[in-house]
């Protein structure tokens, strides 16, 4: 294929902007662009927001302010604001980026070749943020142009209906929508096809998957995406506690390509808090669906969402949330500080906790939770585990270098999630194989492939 120019795409935000940013590299391609890494040869730039925190919605607005300057040496620079920052500002947008051709909704994708046509033609500021109740299938299926990629995303719904206190995601990807389990199923077999093993499955809430459409139900989905020939590893993301069913639990227990790793955000350990942000169960609740998940799959590897510093949390609050780390011993957490969303209600709860505190906050939970990761991990020592090989790794280690003569550093996950690093010969990437496990640092394991020399 001849293409008429280059295309650069800086995505920001999470897994879901990952798997909408490939879309709308295949849209650009089938539009002419060869996507590119050299930011300079570009003559579209698209920037994929995220508006879930102040931080990420600034680094959207500072990496496309660069284009003023840019644009005054390349008038025929087309930049663009995709994504969910988009989806919130709409015309706002050109107020702080006058020069800003395309502000694309998150449910505009399928229209953009239309908006990129009017802008060559001479319009300005062209906006779509409109809705849409078909949100992939009018796109073309992802497939898999990145060669020694072995893990995809796929997305099986999008928006959501939960409305938390704090969070933008309703306002910005709209009422939660379900793609058809046909749709999805072709889409990862193009995957599949292309070499990919791995496939983690998105939402917002996947827990809730098909129910409003009447289409099947979650754990059902997985059996289909199971019984996928190719398919060696299922992953899925997110799932909501209060909607975790027991058939979920026995779908992990039971379906061999399901990981034994569940994501589980809890947000806060005080029932006050967990209230006010209108999560919609308790502390026992989560601890007793917990209790439940490990009845059934002991060796389970648990990580969870907190959210730090909420309007009204005391210093018991936090506490509690404190005290649910030391109970659950998650095997990782991903904290964030309260971050103000002006469309979000919380943003006008009185009692907003000052930033110094939240940062203190952050960063003893943080502190509190690497002792735990460390002791999952070394929890790993000794044990001959799977590992899903991905590529090869920077990382050296004495003791796991000196022997690497002729050897490769590589890099791979466990089912649970866990980096491994080992050194090896003949690993062909995409393989899962077995390593036994020697050592274990906050951030990875190391160890040898079974059979091979150690050290
Ligand atoms: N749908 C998922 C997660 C969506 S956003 C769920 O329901 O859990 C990912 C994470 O960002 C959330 O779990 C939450 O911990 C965090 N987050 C969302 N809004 C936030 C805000 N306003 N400030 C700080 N963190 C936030
Ligand atoms: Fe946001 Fe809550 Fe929906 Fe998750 S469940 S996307 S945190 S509103
Ligand atoms: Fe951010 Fe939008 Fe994802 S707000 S977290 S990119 S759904």
């Amino acid at each position: 294929m001849k293409y008429r120019g280059y295309a650069y795409i800086y995505t920001i935000g999470c897994q879901m902007n990952v798997y909408d940013s490939e879309k709308l590299a295949i849209i650009l391609n089938s539009y002419g662009y060869e996507t590119t890494d050299d930011m300079d040869k570009a003559d579209i730039v698209v920037c994929n927001t995220c508006s879930i925190r102040h931080k990420a919605e600034e680094k959207a607005f500072s990496f496309l302010g660069r284009f003023a300057r840019i644009k005054k040496n390349k008038p025929h620079l087309i930049t663009v604001m995709a994504g969910c920052v988009a989806q919130q500002e709409g015309e706002k947008a050109f107020v702080r980026v006058p020069h800003l051709d395309i502000v694309l909704g998150t449910q505009a994708f399928s229209r953009f070749g239309k908006l990129i046509d009017a802008v060559k033609s001479g319009k300005q500021k062209v906006v779509d943020i409109n809705d849409s109740s078909m949100i992939y299938e009018a796109m073309p299926a992802t497939s898999c142009t990145d060669e020694n990629k072995i893990s995809k995303f796929v997305t099986i719904m999008q928006g959501c209906d939960n409305y938390c206190t704090y969070c933008v995601v309703p306002h910005v990807r709209g009422r939660e929508r379900s793609r058809t389990e046909t749709n999805i199923v072709e889409e990862i077999n193009l995957l599949v096809k292309a070499g990919v093993k791995e496939i983690t499955l998105l939402g917002q809430n996947v827990n809730s998957y098909g129910q409003k459409e009447g289409l099947i139900s979650f754990p059902q989905l997985l059996a289909k995406v199971n019984d996928i020939n190719g398919v060696h590893r299922i992953r899925f993301a997110t799932s909501h506690p209060k909607d975790l069913s027991d058939d979920l639990i026995y779908a992990i227990r039971d379906l061999d390509k399901v990981c034994n790793h569940l994501h589980l955000p809890i947000q806060s350990g005080s029932n006050k808090i967990l209230k006010k942000m209108n999560r919609g169960y308790t502390r026992e609740k989560y601890i007793d669906r917990i209790f439940n998940l490990k009845k059934e799959c002991p060796d389970i590897a648990l990580s969870t969402d907190i959210i730090v510093g909420f309007p009204f949390e005391s210093r018991e609050d936090f506490n509690d949330t404190m005290n649910l780390l030391r109970e659950i011993e998650f095997d990782s957490i991903f904290a964030f500080a309260y971050s103000d969303r002006s469309s979000a209600p919380a943003a006008k709860f009185s009692n907003q906790i000052d930033e110094g505190k939240k940062k203190e906050r952050l960063n003893r939970l943080l502190e509190l939770q690497e002792y735990y990761t460390e002791k999952k991990n070394k929890k790993q020592i000794g044990k001959i585990l799977d590992v899903l090989v991905e590529g090869k790794s920077g990382k050296k280690r004495d003791g796991f270098d000196h022997a690497l003569k002729n050897m490769e550093q590589m890099v791979g996950r466990t089912e649970s999630n866990k980096i491994v690093h080992f050194p090896s010969k003949d690993v062909i990437i995409g393989d899962i194989i077995k390593i036994r496990i020697e050592n274990a640092y906050p951030h990875s394991l190391w160890g040898h492939p079974l059979g091979a020399q150690n050290k």
